[in-house]
């Protein structure tokens, strides 16, 4: 299941934002694709918030893994650097079932990816315009089917 949203505006992102963050529970896993500059980070700080993170998200690119005290814990994973290792790497751990685990460039790592996730793939239209493809793998496209009909467009 994938639905296209026409994201307008930062503010339109964190009320997309808004509606994921109101559908995810324990153990739920977000990946996210797209271009440098897409919006992955941008994205990932309104969902933080409404997650009810009120430390700063910073990107993880360097690090790998930061992970952000809310109501529930909040892993954020940048994969870019893994590109060149592939699923070589040992990354079974890095879903986390205490909490909201979110993954920036999970194309690169998509054969350690659960079964069931939601994803997002972030498009540049212009400056301030993003063209979101909102999917869900398994028990997901439920939440794919609410989210799209409720964002409107
Ligand atoms: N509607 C929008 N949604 C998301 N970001 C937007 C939007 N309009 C403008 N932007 C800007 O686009 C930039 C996106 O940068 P961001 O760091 O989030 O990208 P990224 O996909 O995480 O890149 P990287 O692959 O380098 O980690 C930010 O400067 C943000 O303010
Ligand atoms: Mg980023």
């Amino acid at each position: 299941m994938e639905k296209a949203l026409i994201v307008n505006s930062l503010r339109q992102m964190d009320h997309l934002a808004e509606l994921i963050a109101m559908h995810l529970q324990k153990g739920d896993v977000v990946g996210l694709e797209g271009d440098l500059g897409s919006g992955k980070t941008t994205f990932t700080k309104f969902l933080a918030k409404h997650l009810g993170i009120s430390e700063t998200v910073n990107s993880p690119t360097f690090t790998i893994l930061k992970i952000y005290q809310g109501k529930l814990p909040m892993y954020h994973i940048d994969v870019y650097r893994l590109e060149d290792v592939g699923y070589d790497y040992e990354l079974e751990e890095f879903i986390y079932d205490d909490g909201i685990t979110v993954i920036e460039w999970y194309p690169f790592i998509k054969k350690m990816m659960p079964d069931a996730y939601l994803y997002l793939k972030i498009e540049v239209v212009d400056e301030t315009t993003r063209k979101v493809t909102l999917g869900g793998k398994g028990t997901y496209a439920k939440i794919v089917e609410t989210i799209g009909n409720r964002y409107g467009n």
